[in-house]
């Protein structure tokens, strides 16, 4: 009989757990730890045996367990370090110098898409159409720059999930501008970016694989209820509050209608990015399209989120590929 694949699943963890432990109660939670739990069921039907490793603050069960199990390849869902989020692309560099094949995206490429402003550097460098933006670190003056134009969007640099982003970071005022940045220094206790606004559709493109990569079909965030003054992007709420998503009519569905025209510019844009940005397993782009039809890169997510019901995977099942198939792809693609 051939040997079952040894596959580790990594998560971060709010707390710390003993190596061993089954997470029963954190998967069973449908509002807890389900992209973990999607994973793991998806590993286990591909008859591949799985070990559990969450981490917390403390990096040295990763080293017995990995003496312990002997992995083959780490599935990788590590998106912070005791609370930090940019300790993403630390923890791949770490596993990179360890020397086991892991999934996703490399620390390289972490680190590129950790910065909301370098990313749209080296994006624009690659000819890719990212919105006018300004930085301002703690303590920087804060004025509106003359190059930005009014409506902006403020943001912090380095956070994900639409943290810190509701429907008062649009702002059109040089008040609401000042206000809003320091909102970001004073309660986010970080650096903020303020990039022009893009009016627009919310799509979410999908990218998958190494020499040879596929755009998945692009999915759409819609606000069928938002009143026609009010901006229609996806705030923390619109993402995550499900009462929230009702009662305005957010949902997320394939984008149709697109032109041949605008499809072939999403997949142009979202293969050059991809390449860019030196992923080589699977990403998701957050694009704006205007009413011209132009297209314009809002963030690269390196490790998006890969849940059974989030855009990557909803993306994959479109194009045929069940979640179990788009699971066995990515471990895969790590050990390719
Ligand atoms: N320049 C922009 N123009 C229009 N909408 C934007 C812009 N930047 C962000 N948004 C809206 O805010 C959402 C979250 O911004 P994003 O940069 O993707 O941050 P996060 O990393 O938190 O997802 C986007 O999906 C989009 O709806
Ligand atoms: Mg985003």
């Amino acid at each position: 009989m051939r040997k079952k694949l040894k596959v580790l699943l990594l998560f971060n963890t709010p707390y710390a757990t003993p190596r061993g432990y089954a997470f029963k109660d954190e998967f069973a939670d449908p509002d807890n730890m389900y992209t973990e739990a999607n994973v793991q069921k998806a590993l286990k039907q591909n008859g591949y045996q799985v070990s559990l490793l969450g981490l917390h603050q403390d990096i040295r069960p990763l080293f017995e367990e990995i003496e312990f199990f002997k992995p083959d390849v780490i599935f990788n869902l590590m998106e912070l370090f005791d609370g930090n989020t940019h300790m993403d692309h630390n923890m791949a560099g770490l596993l990179e110098m360890i020397g086991i094949p892991f999934t996703g995206a490399s620390s390289g490429s972490l680190f590129l898409c950790n910065d909301k402003a370098l990313a749209k550097k080296l994006l624009r460098f690659h000819q890719l159409k990212v919105p006018e933006f300004y930085t301002f670190q703690q303590g920087d003056p804060i004025s509106l720059p003359r190059a930005l134009k009014l409506p902006c969007i403020v943001k912090p640099l380095n956070e994900e999930a639409s943290r810190g982003i509701s429907q008062a970071s649009v702002v059109d005022t040089e008040k609401a501008f000042i206000d809003r940045v320091k909102f970001i220094h004073q309660k986010m206790h970080t650096a903020a970016i303020a990039e022009e606004f893009i009016e627009g559709r919310e799509l979410y493109a999908t990218v998958i694989g190494q020499k040879r990569v596929s755009v998945l079909p692009v999915r759409e965030m819609v606000f069928t209820k938002q009143a026609e003054d009010e901006p229609r992007i996806a705030t923390y709420k619109a993402k995550w509050d499900d009462k929230y998503r009702k009662r305005w009519g957010i949902k997320g569905k394939i984008a149709t209608g697109l032109t041949p025209e605008v499809q072939s510019e999403i997949t142009a844009v979202c293969k050059r990015a991809y390449r860019a940005l030196n992923f080589n397993s699977y990403a998701r782009f957050d694009l704006r399209l205007t009413s011209e039809g132009q297209v314009y890169m809002i963030e690269p997510n390196a490790n998006p989120c890969i849940a059974q019901a989030d855009e990557v995977a909803l993306s994959a099942d479109k194009a045929g590929i069940a979640y179990p198939e788009l699971i066995r792809k990515i471990v895969h693609m790590a050990l390719k």
